[in-house]
């Protein structure tokens, strides 16, 4: 995700959860490029002094509506050159303040002349988020378009156990590249994303796998995500961070793989077959650990269930994008050719060709580099960059061309 450009206010106000602020802040500027303005709620001040907050903005911290010796409309610049109105941590109060108009100090007008471009993240306690009160005032303000995002379950700092905790910050940084980069373009659709290695069992201890990491079929959930898409990931357990705000299917070997998709075919827009489904199968899984005292066997295999075509059986009508790890070499030549059959005989929309043979690219970098072939001849080369940023050109290509042609 990149920020650069854009003008977020960070509104805090007075919850305990405000010492997380600090680290999304931090994330915010340093790590995607936004320019940040803090304003503190009299009650936030209560709970952190502004020092970090304009350390990790480079900027005074605001809360005064009347400060300074001339007459300032800074409430008014501020939320009309901001691109998104953050608030984090969100009380009841400034929900319930948001949701009927009132402009009692800086923050809460700037809201006010903002208006729907405020992002909440609600964190307080059980009891107070409970309160129909202030479920009406969520409601609210969720209908007139202001951006909601609900608190989590949990230990709460008041020593109870209940919905109302702030979410991480990961959580809050999906809504704002949403917001502020998404376009909708997958609203209302229901997008498959298969990601990382199958494991194919040889007895219970042992199984053959390969390199795949999950991270670019990850990289395409966010970005699916980012763009309104309804995600569904099915992935085997994998060390990466848990998506959020994804249903996220756990499965381990290629037919559990090929049951959560097939489980999931029918009503589905996009299949993104990014998952390194392992080809090689034995033919039978032992029960029981294989003793070396019984001597070395012959291991007998064959080939996992394609789940692509089994797909198509279920739906004729969604858009398929797979992927195809084929290595160009001189005694290997022919490698967009091969993806291209694959592409035919599978009959996929799309086919994903890298070549893991070159540096930075395929299973377990952080990088890739990919050509994009289509069926109807496209043909698209995105040289070496993040998986994220390879996904982000993957996504919006597949989305405009498939668009185009139906
Ligand atoms: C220790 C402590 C923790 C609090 N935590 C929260 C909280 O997490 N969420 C909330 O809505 N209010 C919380 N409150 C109450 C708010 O600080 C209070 O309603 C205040 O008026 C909010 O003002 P503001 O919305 O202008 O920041 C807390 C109060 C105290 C003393």
């Amino acid at each position: 995700m990149s920020l650069v450009n854009k003008k977020i206010v960070l509104g805090l106000t007075g919850g305990i959860a405000i010492y997380k602020s600090a680290g999304l802040l931090r994330r915010l500027v340093n790590d995607y490029e936004a320019e940040v303005t803090v304003i503190m709620t009299d009650a936030a001040r209560q709970f952190m002094t502004p020092l970090i907050f304009e350390t990790f903005s480079h900027k005074p911290v605001l809360s005064d509506m009347f400060a300074g010796p001339k007459i300032e409309t800074r409430h008014v610049d501020l939320a009309t050159s901001a691109d998104l109105i953050l608030v984090a941590p969100a009380t009841a109060n400034i929900i319930a303040k948001a949701a009927h108009g009132i402009a009692d100090d800086l923050l809460s007008t700037v809201i006010l002349v903002g208006g729907n471009k405020t992002l909440f993240a609600l964190a307080m306690n059980d009891g107070m988020y409970a309160n129909p009160i202030t479920q009406e005032n969520i409601n609210r303000l969720r209908q007139l378009g202001y951006g909601i995002i609900e608190p989590e379950e949990g230990q709460l700092a008041c020593q109870t156990s209940g919905r109302g905790r702030l979410v991480d910050e990961r959580v809050i940084l999906a809504h704002v590249d949403r917001r502020l980069n998404g376009h909708s373009w997958l609203k209302g659709k229901k997008v498959i994303v298969t990601a990382g290695p199958t494991r194919e069992y040889i007895d219970p201890i042992r199984f053959i796998s390969n390199r795949s990491s999950g991270k670019m079929g990850y990289a395409l959930a966010e970005v699916a995500m980012r763009e309104g898409a309804d995600v569904i990931l099915i992935s085997r357990p994998c060390v990466l961070p848990e998506l959020v705000g994804i249903k996220t299917v756990r499965v381990e070997t290629s037919a559990e793989m090929l049951s959560a998709v097939l489980a999931n075919a029918t009503t589905a827009d996009f299949l993104i077959m990014a998952a390194a489904v392992e080809d090689l199968s034995p033919t039978q899984m032992h029960t029981q650990k294989i003793k070396k005292d019984n001597g070395l066997r012959e291991l007998q295999l064959k080939y996992a269930p394609d789940i692509i075509q089994a797909f198509r059986e279920a739906n004729q009508q969604a858009c398929v994008v797979g992927f195809s790890v084929e290595m160009e070499s001189p005694d290997q030549p022919g490698a967009k050719a091969r993806s291209l059959a694959k592409l035919k005989t599978k009959d996929m929309d799309f086919v994903v060709w890298n070549d893991p043979g070159t540096n930075g690219v395929g299973f377990a970098h952080d990088t890739n580099a990919v050509t994009l072939l289509a069926r109807d001849g496209g043909e698209w080369n995105f040289p070496l960059a993040s998986k994220r940023a390879i996904a982000d050109q993957i996504l919006t290509t597949v989305i405009k061309n498939y668009i185009k042609n139906k």
